[in-house]
């Protein structure tokens, strides 16, 4: 069984250790970082309060994948979502999103906000199919912003 736990210092480096390259940290965390990404700055990006990052891990406690969520007031907004690159294309993504939108609710929200490029196919269809819908475009057509109601 797939489940969630907050994420330790450990676990930076593994998800770290995903991000092969700058085309993959794009992805992951939009264009603000420069590749290569250090455990520091991943940390750095959820180092405060409101901010809770968990990875999912299965039945072996292998670290399938991660995600942060900032709260802030009746909003989450969910980011840095990644699958182990070796792992993908088996519901492993679909599966922590369904978990992500639960913690979320447990803390409270009643709405999950997201960001993502705006030509991250696999990405948008993991977001589609669990029920977000692309809001209007803003002014950076780079970027899609979806949101669910909880
Ligand atoms: C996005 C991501 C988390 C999806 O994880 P995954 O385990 O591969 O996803 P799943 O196997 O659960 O597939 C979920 C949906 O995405 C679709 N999908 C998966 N890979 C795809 C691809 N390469 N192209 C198009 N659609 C794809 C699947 O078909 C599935 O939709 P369906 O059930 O309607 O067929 C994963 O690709 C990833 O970690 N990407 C790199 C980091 C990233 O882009 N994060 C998003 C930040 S906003």
């Amino acid at each position: 069984m797939l489940r969630i736990r907050q994420r330790v210092d450990a676990d930076i480096s593994t998800v770290v250790g995903w991000i092969a390259d700058a085309d993959a940290l794009n992805m992951f965390t939009g264009p603000r970082l420069v590749w290569p990404l250090t455990i520091d700055q991943l940390a750095a990006m959820t180092a405060t309060d409101a901010v809770s990052a968990w990875v999912m891990i299965d039945d072996r406690a292998d670290v399938i994948g991660h995600f942060d969520l900032a709260l802030d007031e009746g909003t989450a907004r969910i980011g840095r979502v990644i699958v182990d690159p070796s792992r993908r294309g088996r519901g492993y993504g679909s599966a922590l999103v369904r978990l992500a939108i639960e913690e979320a609710r447990a803390l409270g929200a009643r709405a999950l906000t997201l960001n993502v490029v705006a030509d991250n196919a696999p990405a948008i269809a993991t977001y589609e199919r669990a029920g977000f819908q692309q809001l209007p475009m803003s002014d950076r057509p780079d970027v899609r912003t979806m949101a669910l109601t909880l």
